[in-house]
This record gives structure tokens, C-alpha cells and sequence, in this order.
């Protein structure tokens, strides 16, 4: 099940949790009030057979679908693809997650640029706006297996900070002002 929580300020280690103790988690609703980001929890073991997403694949027109495998021996070019995960970024598409297996960390800025830590494992399906500027790594256990899904040809092309310009970043800013 998701974990979402304010990042330490002073965290160094890109894959340890190393927040306060006690954690202090807060709600997926108050992470989609902050940010626009969705949750759903999915059974993963029927996936294919799985009402709620074959509801959020329709009604959202996600077409395209593949897997993505991130561990040292099955990512070619595995540290350096992590490196340009955690660089800070957005795209001009939603970035559609599926975890099938393995656990991981999305970060996403909140409205005063503050880190947001989302912890997802198998069974989380997570929607990351447009225009969000946020980031990826693996957690200590190195493995993640995910299903990617896109609404046509997919564009995965991220676009590094600053990219204050671009129309899907001014549009998510509007949406974001005007609650989401
Ligand atoms: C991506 C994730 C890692 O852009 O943010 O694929
Ligand atoms: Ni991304």
C-alpha cells in the first residue's frame, strides 16, 4: 500500500525512506488536493481481469501499454538511466505507473516546491500529472516492475528543471491554483 510523506530537507541517501521518526504519512487525498497526483490500488495477481482499471483505461483512453523491468542486470544502461530518473523533470503527457512487482519512490514538488516522498510497491497505480516537476529511484531492495500506459504513441521524453515555459507546465500551475 502507497506511503506519502514530506521528504527531510537535509536527506542525502536518494533511496533510504530516512524520515522522521515517528513518519508522518499523510493521505492520498491530501496528496491529489496538493498535487493533482491519482492513486488506485490494483490486483495485480488478475491485473487483466482488474474492474477499476480496465474502467480507468477506458474512460482515459490509455491505448499504449508496456513493461518496464529496472534492476541492475535487466535496465541496459542501469545507473545511468537512474541518474536521468531523479533529475527533476516533467513531461507533456501524464506518467502512468503500474507496479507489478518490487517497490520504488516518486517525488513530486508541492505548490511551495517542497518534496513529496511517494512510496509505491506492488499494486499501486499512480498518475503524475502533466507539468509536475518530479523525479524517480529504486529503494534499497533495487527492483521495480511496472506497466507503463500512455494515451496513444507514447512521448517519454522528460524535460529537465527549468521549464517554466512550456504550455503543459503553465496549464498544471492553473489547474493547481484552482485546486484540483
Ligand atoms: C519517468 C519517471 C521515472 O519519467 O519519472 O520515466
Ligand atoms: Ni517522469
Amino acid at each position: 500500500m502507497v506511503k506519502v510523506w514530506y521528504m527531510d530537507k537535509d536527506q542525502d541517501d536518494q533511496r533510504s525512506e530516512h524520515h522522521r521518526n515517528p513518519p508522518q504519512y499523510f493521505s492520498i487525498k491530501e496528496l491529489y488536493e496538493k498535487t493533482g497526483v491519482e492513486y488506485f490500488c490494483i490486483n495485480v495477481e488478475k491485473y487483466e481481469d482488474d474492474q477499476l482499471l480496465s474502467t480507468i483505461r477506458r474512460n482515459r483512453n490509455y491505448t499504449f501499454e508496456d513493461e518496464i523491468t529496472c534492476s541492475k542486470t535487466c535496465l541496459p544502461d542501469f545507473e545511468l538511466k537512474l541518474k536521468t530518473f531523479y533529475t527533476e523533470h516533467l513531461h507533456t503527457d501524464e506518467e502512468i505507473r503500474l507496479v507489478l512487482d518490487g517497490s520504488g519512490y516518486f517525488d513530486v514538488r508541492d505548490a511551495t516546491d517542497d518534496w513529496i516522498r511517494i512510496a509505491v510497491e506492488k499494486g499501486d497505480l499512480i498518475i503524475i500529472p502533466a507539468g509536475i516537476y518530479h523525479r524517480f529511484t529504486l529503494d534499497l531492495n533495487n527492483y521495480i516492475r511496472a506497466k507503463r500506459y500512455f494515451v496513444g504513441e507514447p512521448i517519454w521524453q522528460p524535460f529537465n528543471r527549468p521549464a517554466d515555459g512550456m504550455e503543459c507546465r503553465q496549464k498544471y500551475l492553473r489547474k493547481q491554483a484552482e485546486g484540483f
